[in-house]
């Protein structure tokens, strides 16, 4: 795990330019700047920080301009939070379209790791989506293609193989959700070569700490979390409830930061990506990727007192 930071100048430039000012710019400069943590991707060494964005059901808001507007600042304050996997798939609306839209209006052009999916089933089909995908996001190619919800994955498999050979893409990926397909997934990242795995996990659902993440972190897989809050269903739980002293021991003032920060400093966790309308929960969840990280001995007292509550 390693630290970066960022030029104060232009954090301070890109929130002024999106009309944020007074105490509001004072903390989110501090939040900001100070260090982040990252990981590393095991099949390249290349880091990445520990929180990303996702797109599902926020990013889809084609011809609703006000939450365009919204989600415009929440993409811009993600990247001036030195945020840059941003997370989508075809099979999310008009997300894709969105992300290509407002990618245009971001400030200061800041690094960005593409992640989107292919979901359909066929190899020509497949090389169709990809391609409309890359052309919506408005971007030279992918960082990482993944086969969504292992959909027709003998096919695509072979094609990202090929499209990863030739410079078209970088990372190949798989991913599922809500604990589906786990016996199949295993065998998957136990015979293929992929770079990443994404997969839901949160500390309410902790089935995948059983195996799936201990053969990614056996054979070099990194892992993207998705469903970090459950859609939002943790936050329920704890509505009312005091966070315990010791939060912050590890740098946790916010329900959402203590959800983020127990399924980020797993060993085979490589990012998490919740997904927002909000500027407010964005640099909410941002802040999780500053401070200390909960060891092993304090990530079991997370579950425990989380069970109590
Ligand atoms: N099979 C797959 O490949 C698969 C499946 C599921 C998800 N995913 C990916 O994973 C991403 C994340 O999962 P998800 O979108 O299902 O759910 P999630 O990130 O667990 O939860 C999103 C919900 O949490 C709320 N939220 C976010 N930050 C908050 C904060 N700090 N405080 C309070 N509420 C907060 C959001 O509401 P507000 O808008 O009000 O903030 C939103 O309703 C997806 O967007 C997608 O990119 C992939």
């Amino acid at each position: 795990m390693n630290e970066h930071n960022i030029s104060r100048r232009t954090l301070l430039k890109a929130l002024l330019a999106l009309g944020i000012s007074g105490s509001s710019i004072t903390k989110l400069l501090h939040a900001a700047t100070q260090n982040i943590l990252v990981k590393k991707i095991p099949s390249s060494g290349e880091e990445i920080p520990v929180i990303g964005l996702g797109t599902s059901r926020t990013f889809d808001a084609l011809g609703d301009e006000e939450l365009l507007m919204h989600l415009k600042n929440v993409m811009q304050v993600f990247f001036d939070h030195k945020g840059t996997l941003v997370d989508s798939s075809p099979m999310y609306g008009g997300a894709e379209a969105v992300i290509g839209k407002l990618l245009k209006q971001i400030s200061n052009n800041p690094p960005l790791f593409s992640a989107t999916k292919v979901w359909t089933y066929g190899e020509q089909a497949g090389v169709k989506q990809m391609e409309e995908s890359r052309k919506l996001w408005g971007i030279k190619r992918f960082d990482l293609m993944q086969i969504h919800n292992l959909r027709d994955w003998e096919v695509h498999y072979k094609t990202l193989k090929k499209m990863k050979a030739e410079g078209q893409i970088r990372y190949i990926g798989v991913t599922t959700s809500h604990g589906r397909f786990h016996n199949e997934l295993e065998v998957l990242l136990e015979t293929l070569a992929f770079d990443f795995v994404q997969l839901s996990y949160n500390i309410d659902n902790r089935e995948v700490e059983e195996k799936l993440l201990k053969i990614a972190l056996d054979k070099g897989v990194a892992v993207i979390v998705n469903r970090p809050y459950q859609r939002g269903d943790l936050f329920s739980l704890v509505r009312g409830k005091a966070l315990p002293d010791w939060a912050s021991e590890i740098d946790v003032t916010s329900w959402g930061q203590y959800f983020l920060k127990y399924i980020v400093s797993h060993p085979a966790v490589t990012c998490t990506i919740p997904a927002t309308t909000k500027v407010k929960h964005l640099v909410d969840n941002m802040a999780a990727q500053t401070g200390r990280l909960p060891d092993a001995k304090m990530r079991n007292e997370m579950i425990r007192y989380f069970k109590s509550l």
